[in-house]
Protein backbone atom coordinates (compact mmCIF):
# COMPACT_ATOMS: atom_id res chain seq x y z
CA UNK A 1 0.00 0.00 0.00
CA UNK A 2 1.09 3.37 -1.25
CA UNK A 3 0.55 5.92 1.83
CA UNK A 4 0.17 9.88 0.50
CA UNK A 5 0.30 12.07 3.33
CA UNK A 6 -1.65 15.49 2.51
CA UNK A 7 -2.20 18.04 4.85
CA UNK A 8 -5.41 19.31 5.25
CA UNK A 9 -8.61 18.04 3.47
CA UNK A 10 -8.39 20.85 0.81
CA UNK A 11 -5.23 19.15 -0.23
CA UNK A 12 -6.52 15.39 -0.07
CA UNK A 13 -9.29 16.49 -2.07
CA UNK A 14 -7.00 17.31 -4.86
CA UNK A 15 -4.56 14.96 -4.96
CA UNK A 16 -7.50 12.01 -5.02
CA UNK A 17 -9.02 14.14 -7.98
CA UNK A 18 -5.82 14.79 -9.80
CA UNK A 19 -5.24 11.10 -9.62
CA UNK A 20 -8.87 10.34 -10.61
CA UNK A 21 -9.06 12.76 -13.38
CA UNK A 22 -5.57 11.13 -14.77
CA UNK A 23 -7.16 8.00 -15.47
CA UNK A 24 -10.46 9.29 -16.91
CA UNK A 25 -8.25 11.46 -19.05
CA UNK A 26 -5.41 8.73 -20.18
CA UNK A 27 -7.85 5.68 -20.90
CA UNK A 28 -9.97 4.72 -24.07
CA UNK A 29 -12.59 3.09 -21.53
CA UNK A 30 -12.57 3.08 -17.93
CA UNK A 31 -14.92 1.54 -14.96
CA UNK A 32 -14.72 3.25 -12.22
CA UNK A 33 -16.10 2.47 -8.58
CA UNK A 34 -17.15 5.58 -6.49
CA UNK A 35 -18.11 5.72 -2.94
CA UNK A 36 -20.76 8.16 -1.04
CA UNK A 37 -19.76 9.59 2.39
CA UNK A 38 -18.44 13.13 3.76
CA UNK A 39 -14.76 12.12 2.55
CA UNK A 40 -15.07 12.48 -1.45
CA UNK A 41 -17.21 15.95 -1.33
CA UNK A 42 -14.33 17.84 -1.97
CA UNK A 43 -12.80 15.43 -4.19
CA UNK A 44 -16.39 15.38 -6.70
CA UNK A 45 -16.45 19.25 -6.50
CA UNK A 46 -12.74 19.60 -7.94
CA UNK A 47 -14.08 17.13 -10.72
CA UNK A 48 -16.80 19.11 -11.45
CA UNK A 49 -14.51 22.22 -11.33
CA UNK A 50 -12.33 20.13 -13.75
CA UNK A 51 -15.07 19.25 -16.24
CA UNK A 52 -16.34 22.97 -16.18
CA UNK A 53 -12.94 24.30 -16.92
CA UNK A 54 -11.50 22.15 -19.13
CA UNK A 55 -14.94 20.22 -20.96
CA UNK A 56 -13.49 16.92 -20.11
CA UNK A 57 -14.89 13.89 -21.88
CA UNK A 58 -16.75 11.14 -19.74
CA UNK A 59 -17.88 9.27 -22.57
CA UNK A 60 -15.89 6.35 -21.89
CA UNK A 61 -16.70 6.18 -18.55
CA UNK A 62 -19.09 3.38 -16.63
CA UNK A 63 -19.19 3.89 -12.73
CA UNK A 64 -20.86 1.40 -10.33
CA UNK A 65 -21.57 2.39 -6.87
CA UNK A 66 -20.64 0.51 -3.11
CA UNK A 67 -23.69 0.80 -1.87
CA UNK A 68 -26.88 2.18 -1.27
CA UNK A 69 -29.50 1.73 1.83
CA UNK A 70 -32.61 -0.86 1.59
CA UNK A 71 -35.74 1.08 1.89
CA UNK A 72 -35.16 4.45 0.22
CA UNK A 73 -36.52 5.74 -3.45
CA UNK A 74 -33.93 7.29 -5.20
CA UNK A 75 -35.36 10.58 -5.12
CA UNK A 76 -35.16 10.61 -0.70
CA UNK A 77 -32.19 13.35 -0.47
CA UNK A 78 -30.45 10.09 2.37
CA UNK A 79 -30.71 7.80 -0.53
CA UNK A 80 -26.93 7.22 -2.54
CA UNK A 81 -28.78 7.54 -5.81
CA UNK A 82 -29.34 11.43 -4.37
CA UNK A 83 -26.21 12.11 -3.01
CA UNK A 84 -24.84 10.78 -6.00
CA UNK A 85 -26.61 12.79 -8.33
CA UNK A 86 -26.61 16.02 -6.36
CA UNK A 87 -23.05 15.88 -5.77
CA UNK A 88 -21.12 14.50 -8.76
CA UNK A 89 -23.59 13.30 -11.85
CA UNK A 90 -25.66 16.22 -12.51
CA UNK A 91 -22.54 18.23 -12.87
CA UNK A 92 -20.73 15.41 -15.60
CA UNK A 93 -22.00 14.90 -19.48
CA UNK A 94 -22.47 11.43 -18.02
CA UNK A 95 -25.86 8.97 -18.71
CA UNK A 96 -27.76 7.34 -16.64
CA UNK A 97 -26.95 4.14 -18.63
CA UNK A 98 -23.71 4.72 -17.70
CA UNK A 99 -24.19 5.12 -14.19
CA UNK A 100 -24.79 1.85 -11.65
CA UNK A 101 -26.09 1.83 -8.21
CA UNK A 102 -27.34 -0.79 -6.38
CA UNK A 103 -31.57 -0.77 -6.21
CA UNK A 104 -32.45 -1.20 -2.36
CA UNK A 105 -36.13 -0.92 -3.27
CA UNK A 106 -35.91 -4.56 -5.69
CA UNK A 107 -38.29 -6.66 -4.80
CA UNK A 108 -36.19 -9.74 -5.06
CA UNK A 109 -33.17 -7.88 -2.72
CA UNK A 110 -30.91 -11.22 -3.42
CA UNK A 111 -31.66 -11.28 -7.14
CA UNK A 112 -30.27 -7.58 -7.22
CA UNK A 113 -27.32 -8.66 -5.62
CA UNK A 114 -26.44 -11.24 -8.27
CA UNK A 115 -27.56 -8.56 -10.94
CA UNK A 116 -25.21 -6.61 -9.94
CA UNK A 117 -22.02 -8.66 -9.79
CA UNK A 118 -23.00 -9.57 -13.24
CA UNK A 119 -23.16 -6.12 -14.47
CA UNK A 120 -19.67 -5.53 -12.88
CA UNK A 121 -17.93 -8.58 -14.70
CA UNK A 122 -19.77 -7.84 -17.90
CA UNK A 123 -17.93 -4.66 -17.68
CA UNK A 124 -14.69 -6.37 -17.33
CA UNK A 125 -14.42 -5.73 -13.95
CA UNK A 126 -13.49 -1.90 -11.92
CA UNK A 127 -10.14 0.07 -13.05
CA UNK A 128 -10.60 2.10 -10.13
CA UNK A 129 -12.35 1.72 -7.04
CA UNK A 130 -12.85 4.89 -4.54
CA UNK A 131 -13.24 3.85 -1.08
CA UNK A 132 -13.70 6.16 2.03
CA UNK A 133 -13.44 4.14 5.58
CA UNK A 134 -15.49 4.12 8.52
CA UNK A 135 -14.30 4.39 12.14
CA UNK A 136 -14.31 1.10 12.55
CA UNK A 137 -12.69 0.17 9.80
CA UNK A 138 -15.72 -0.50 7.20
CA UNK A 139 -15.46 -0.31 3.82
CA UNK A 140 -19.22 -0.02 1.76
CA UNK A 141 -21.00 -1.33 4.23
CA UNK A 142 -18.94 -4.27 5.21
CA UNK A 143 -19.06 -3.94 8.81
CA UNK A 144 -15.80 -6.20 11.07
CA UNK A 145 -16.50 -9.59 10.84
CA UNK A 146 -17.38 -9.72 7.09
CA UNK A 147 -15.80 -12.97 5.17
CA UNK A 148 -13.15 -11.74 2.69
CA UNK A 149 -14.23 -13.13 -0.45
CA UNK A 150 -18.22 -11.89 0.35
CA UNK A 151 -19.46 -10.70 -3.04
CA UNK A 152 -22.14 -8.21 -3.56
CA UNK A 153 -24.72 -8.77 -0.54
CA UNK A 154 -27.79 -7.17 1.83
CA UNK A 155 -25.82 -6.11 5.51
CA UNK A 156 -28.19 -5.79 8.62
CA UNK A 157 -26.34 -2.45 9.66
CA UNK A 158 -24.69 -1.78 13.08
CA UNK A 159 -25.60 0.26 15.40
CA UNK A 160 -22.59 2.24 15.16
CA UNK A 161 -22.93 2.77 11.69
CA UNK A 162 -26.64 3.69 11.74
CA UNK A 163 -26.04 6.27 14.93
CA UNK A 164 -22.32 8.00 13.02
CA UNK A 165 -24.96 8.18 9.49
CA UNK A 166 -27.75 9.38 11.74
CA UNK A 167 -26.60 12.73 11.32
CA UNK A 168 -28.26 12.74 7.78
CA UNK A 169 -31.80 11.90 9.05
CA UNK A 170 -33.92 13.39 10.96
CA UNK A 171 -33.42 11.15 13.92
CA UNK A 172 -31.72 7.83 13.93
CA UNK A 173 -35.16 5.60 13.83
CA UNK A 174 -35.46 6.79 10.01
CA UNK A 175 -31.92 5.68 9.28
CA UNK A 176 -32.15 2.13 7.50
CA UNK A 177 -31.57 -0.62 9.22
CA UNK A 178 -29.88 -2.69 6.28
CA UNK A 179 -28.13 -1.96 3.16
CA UNK A 180 -26.45 -3.37 -0.20
CA UNK A 181 -22.99 -3.06 -0.58
CA UNK A 182 -20.33 -4.87 -2.33
CA UNK A 183 -18.64 -7.45 -0.86
CA UNK A 184 -14.80 -7.67 0.48
CA UNK A 185 -14.11 -9.94 -2.57
CA UNK A 186 -15.79 -7.45 -5.01
CA UNK A 187 -14.05 -4.52 -3.97
CA UNK A 188 -10.50 -6.30 -3.98
CA UNK A 189 -11.01 -7.38 -7.64
CA UNK A 190 -10.88 -4.27 -8.32
CA UNK A 191 -7.51 -3.78 -10.32
CA UNK A 192 -6.53 -0.37 -7.99
CA UNK A 193 -7.75 1.27 -5.25
CA UNK A 194 -7.87 4.50 -4.17
CA UNK A 195 -8.65 5.33 0.00
CA UNK A 196 -9.40 8.86 1.21
CA UNK A 197 -9.26 9.04 5.17
CA UNK A 198 -9.77 12.49 6.50
CA UNK A 199 -10.00 13.54 9.92
CA UNK A 200 -8.98 12.63 13.60
CA UNK A 201 -12.14 10.17 13.96
CA UNK A 202 -10.53 7.93 11.40
CA UNK A 203 -7.30 7.87 12.87
CA UNK A 204 -7.47 4.82 15.40
CA UNK A 205 -8.83 2.94 12.15
CA UNK A 206 -5.86 4.25 9.72
CA UNK A 207 -2.94 3.30 12.36
CA UNK A 208 -4.65 -0.28 12.81
CA UNK A 209 -4.74 -0.47 8.98
CA UNK A 210 -1.02 1.03 8.66
CA UNK A 211 0.51 -0.78 11.65
CA UNK A 212 -1.35 -4.04 12.83
CA UNK A 213 -1.66 -7.26 11.16
CA UNK A 214 -5.20 -7.63 8.69
CA UNK A 215 -7.96 -8.57 10.80
CA UNK A 216 -11.18 -9.17 9.82
CA UNK A 217 -12.49 -7.06 12.41
CA UNK A 218 -11.08 -4.46 10.90
CA UNK A 219 -12.44 -5.26 7.60
CA UNK A 220 -10.61 -2.73 5.90
CA UNK A 221 -7.13 -4.45 6.21
CA UNK A 222 -7.87 -6.60 4.05
CA UNK A 223 -7.01 -3.95 1.53
CA UNK A 224 -2.95 -5.08 2.39
CA UNK A 225 -3.09 -7.83 0.61
CA UNK A 226 -4.18 -6.01 -2.40
CA UNK A 227 -1.06 -5.33 -5.19
CA UNK A 228 -2.39 -1.86 -6.38
CA UNK A 229 -3.40 0.31 -3.24
CA UNK A 230 -3.11 4.23 -2.60
CA UNK A 231 -3.95 5.44 0.76
CA UNK A 232 -4.17 9.70 0.38
CA UNK A 233 -4.36 11.04 4.14
CA UNK A 234 -4.75 13.96 6.16
CA UNK A 235 -2.60 15.25 8.82
CA UNK A 236 -5.93 14.64 11.64
CA UNK A 237 -6.39 11.31 10.05
CA UNK A 238 -2.18 10.79 10.40
CA UNK A 239 -1.90 11.48 14.40
CA UNK A 240 -1.00 8.38 15.66
CA UNK A 241 0.99 7.27 12.27
CA UNK A 242 4.81 8.01 12.71
C1 LIG B 1 -19.89 5.07 1.24
C2 LIG B 1 -19.34 3.95 1.97
C3 LIG B 1 -18.81 4.05 3.36
C4 LIG B 1 -18.06 5.35 3.63
C5 LIG B 1 -17.58 5.39 5.08
C6 LIG B 1 -16.93 6.72 5.41
O1 LIG B 1 -20.36 4.68 -0.03
O2 LIG B 1 -19.33 2.89 1.43
O3 LIG B 1 -17.97 2.95 3.63
O4 LIG B 1 -16.98 5.46 2.75
O5 LIG B 1 -18.65 5.20 5.95
O6 LIG B 1 -17.90 7.71 5.37
P1 LIG B 1 -17.51 9.26 5.53
O7 LIG B 1 -16.73 9.62 4.33
O8 LIG B 1 -18.84 9.97 5.59
O9 LIG B 1 -16.74 9.38 6.79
Amino acid sequence: MRLVSANDYQQLSQLAADFILEKVKQAEKLTLGLATGSTPIGTYQLIIEDYQHNKTSYSHVTTFNLDEYVGIKPTDPNSYHYFMEQKLFKHLPITSEQIHIPNGLAVDLEEECRLYESRIKAHEGIDLQLLGIGSNGHIGFNEPGTTVNSRTHIVNLTEETRRSNARFFEALSEVPTQAITMGLGTIMDSKEILLLVSGKSKSKALFDLLEKKPDPSLPASILDSHPNVTIIADQDALQYVK
